[in-house]
């Protein structure tokens, strides 16, 4: 990648971040502490995508900087990846919170906030086009799936994700950390098939190019 496209790629995201800072289209957007547009490297081969930001990541305006985001850490690196190699953010770029009288609680988005970040979204995978797509958690996958994938049966699958991109989906870090015992073994084997699939997908040679047929339009023309 040339410095100057990787510069270019900078300046688009800096553009779009300051975009999500200004976003007023939800409620959440009024009452959040940060916006939390995403962050990492803008020619990454690897978009990981969550489900919102929480308390933490409110607090900091960073994406995965609570304990998720320690476990997702870990789940990189098991796979060759630091943190700064890929690039992370969510399906919505503020907290979604419910007031319960006390406290703000996390809850999931709401499909309209979904869609009304959407925008931001596509345009940080189209930026920073990266190689393969993943998935963290059903909300995620099934705003690119639909309503109808299923985390524990479609997970560790290959999907074609938006502008043809790779996608696959795996448990969120944070549904792990709720985890014990033998329920939590179960699910990190299957977390690891799915980022070995991951590996396997970025270490696999780019498909070739199909062949050109051959043409030999004066083979069967000859007159002699
Ligand atoms: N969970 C998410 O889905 N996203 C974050 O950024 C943090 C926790």
């Amino acid at each position: 990648m040339s410095v100057a496209e990787r510069s270019r790629r900078e300046q688009a995201l800096a553009n779009g971040a300051a975009a999500v800072d200004r976003c007023r289209r939800c409620e959440i957007g009024t009452i959040r502490q940060h916006s939390v547009y995403g962050e990492g490297d803008p020619c990454a081969a690897v978009m990981v995508i969550g489900e919102g930001p929480g308390e933490t990541e409110d607090k900091l305006g960073r994406p995965f900087v609570g304990r998720a985001g320690a476990l997702l850490e870990k789940m990189l690196l098991a796979i060759g990846l630091a943190r700064d190699d890929v690039f992370i953010c969510n399906t919505v770029k503020c907290r979604p919170t419910l007031d319960d009288g006390v406290r703000l609680r996390n809850r999931p988005p709401m499909p309209d906030e979904m869609a009304n970040c959407r925008p931001y979204l596509d345009e940080q995978i189209e930026i920073v086009r990266p190689q393969a797509i993943l998935c963290l958690g059903a909300p995620s996958a099934k705003s690119f799936l639909g309503a109808k994938f299923s985390i524990s049966r479609q997970r560790g699958q290959w999907f074609e994700g938006p502008s043809g991109i790779p996608l696959i989906a795996t448990f969120h870090p944070a549904y792990l950390l709720r985890m014990t015992g033998g329920e939590l073994d179960a699910s990190k084997r299957l977390v690891w098939a799915d980022l070995k699939a991951l590996r396997a997908k970025l270490d696999a040679p780019p498909a070739a190019a199909p062949e050109p047929e051959v043409v030999q339009p004066t083979l069967f023309e000859s007159d002699i």
